[in-house]
């Protein structure tokens, strides 16, 4: 019988994995699923814990569903143990996105100067749950989903050692409904080779009969006669240059738009930014609203309404990698996972974001081999940003956090760098414990 601890249980997405669970009770034996939260997030636990309860129970199961802010509890002899919390709540990711934004610069969740703040104060706290795992479930996987999750996923595996951990997004998933549904062919009639890093990956297609269908699709989605759609309800649907797509001979993922079309991108979030919209800001609203709907005691279901935040269908990652792992399913999904010579262009001991089915031992990618020159580049100053921001957080050192800033393509180096780094550091400098 399996254990599953959920750390930032209050989130409103927890419907989502309950529900994700529930479609998936034949293959999961559960029998306790722990939600943990902090004191701030209490009342968050327990209205949201007990619509997972309501809805456990309309789905006819006796799995325990435990509310608790005892880490610890939660973590004893867990199998699983997911991860979705967010350091400093939604006020935080409002500082992340406007600070910059108040300057001129990109701010966003998980890229620019935003996601690496977000790094900041989230990865010591992964390595302390990983110091707790280390005592109370040596033997658990770890599910992060906690952004930016890349960065997350590689301080757990290579700085934190714990070589079961695979990071989770529901992003590729999103670009595999929407080749289905362009080409009209069946999603599980599709073969795909998805490779880069969290948020920032491309990907290829291939039919049953072995047609690379690549290029038709840049067509379909991107060639001059369309509108470049966007399948995340939290990216703008600016639409990228055809051409350059075309050249790249690659899918991008949606957050390409940030680094391709930036200067789009920014035009769009400033006027966010002066109506007091950013994205954070209107998240708070829908926060608002889905948790009225969850204090409705006759709600046993998640509501549509949680389709309005860009996570929406995470559940078909989250557990269909339990299940996965659980049953040696092999299922062919997109993990970030350490790259042991995935990608040749970039470093072993790295996390990438790659497909390759999931067995009961882990992940096991498919060869992607190297990227062309264009994308190559690119993806290297992203990666060794990465790690220059991961070591930031874990050495609290200025002298990194301003490098990664003026080497992130999204932050303009020199002065701004600086100007932009201290601000935030004050900003955020209750939850920068390293700092
Ligand atoms: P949220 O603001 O609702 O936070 C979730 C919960 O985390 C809150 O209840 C909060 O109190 C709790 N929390 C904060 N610090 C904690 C700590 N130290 N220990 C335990 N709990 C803590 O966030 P959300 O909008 O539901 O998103 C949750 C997280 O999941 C974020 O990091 C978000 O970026 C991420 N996310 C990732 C994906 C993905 O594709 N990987 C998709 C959706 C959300
Ligand atoms: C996408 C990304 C997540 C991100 C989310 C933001 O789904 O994959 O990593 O957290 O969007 O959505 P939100 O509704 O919070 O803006
Ligand atoms: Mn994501
Ligand atoms: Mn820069």
């Amino acid at each position: 019988a399996l254990k599953i601890a959920t750390i930032g249980g209050g989130s409103s997405y927890t419907p989502e994995l309950i529900e994700g669970y529930i479609k998936r009770k034949d293959e999961l034996p559960i029998k306790e699923i722990w939600l943990v939260d902090i004191e701030e997030g209490k009342e968050k636990l327990e209205t949201v814990g007990a619509m997972a309860k309501r809805m456990v129970k309309a789905a006819g199961l006796d799995w325990e569903v435990h509310l608790t802010l005892d880490r610890r509890a939660a973590l004893k002899d867990a199998d699983f143990v997911s991860t979705q919390f967010r350091v400093g709540l939604l006020d935080a990711r409002i500082k992340d996105e406007r600070i910059p934004l108040s300057h001129g610069v990109l701010g966003q969740e998980t890229n620019g100067a935003g996601g690496m703040f977000k790094a900041f104060r989230t990865i010591p706290v992964i390595l302390g749950i990983i110091e707790d795992m280390k005592e109370l479930c040596p033997d658990a996987w770890l599910v992060n989903f906690t952004n930016p999750a890349g960065m997350v996923t590689e301080a757990a595996i290579k700085h934190g050692g714990w070589k079961k951990t695979a990071g989770l997004c529901n992003v590729p998933i999103g670009h595999r409904k929407q080749a289905a549904e362009k080409l009209g062919i069946p999603e599980e009639d599709l073969f795909f080779k998805f490779a880069g890093i969290n948020h920032f990956h491309w990907h290829r297609v291939w039919d049953k009969q072995g047609k690379e269908r690549t290029q038709e699709l840049i067509d379909l989605i991107y060639g001059p006669q369309e509108d470049s759609e966007s399948h995340l309800k939290n990216i703008h649907n600016a639409p990228f240059h055809y051409e350059q797509i075309k050249d790249l001979g690659m899918l991008p993922c949606g957050y390409h738009r940030y680094y391709y079309i930036e200067d789009e991108m920014l035009k769009h979030s400033i006027e966010e930014f002066e109506k007091g919209e950013t994205r954070a800001q209107v998240v708070k609203e829908t926060e608002a609203r889905l948790f009225e709907l969850y204090k409705d005691p006759n709600l046993d279901y998640k509501p549509k309404e949680l389709e309005q935040r860009g996570g929406t269908h995470y559940s078909d990652a989250a557990c269909e990698l339990i299940a996965s792992i659980h049953n040696d399913k092999r299922t062919d999904m997109v993990v970030s996972t350490e790259n042991n010579g995935t990608i040749t262009d970039l470093p072993y001991d790295c996390v990438v974001e790659v497909s390759g089915p999931v067995t009961a031992h882990g992940h096991e990618p498919y060869n992607w081999g190297a990227f062309p020159p264009a994308a190559r580049g690119i993806i290297q100053v992203m990666k060794g940003m990465e790690e220059t921001v991961i070591r930031a957080a874990i050495d609290g050192d200025y002298g990194a956090a301003l490098h990664a800033f003026t080497i992130n393509p999204l932050v303009p180096g020199g002065s701004m760098a600086k100007t932009l780094l201290d601000e935030l550091l004050i900003a955020h400098k209750d939850h920068l414990p390293n700092f």
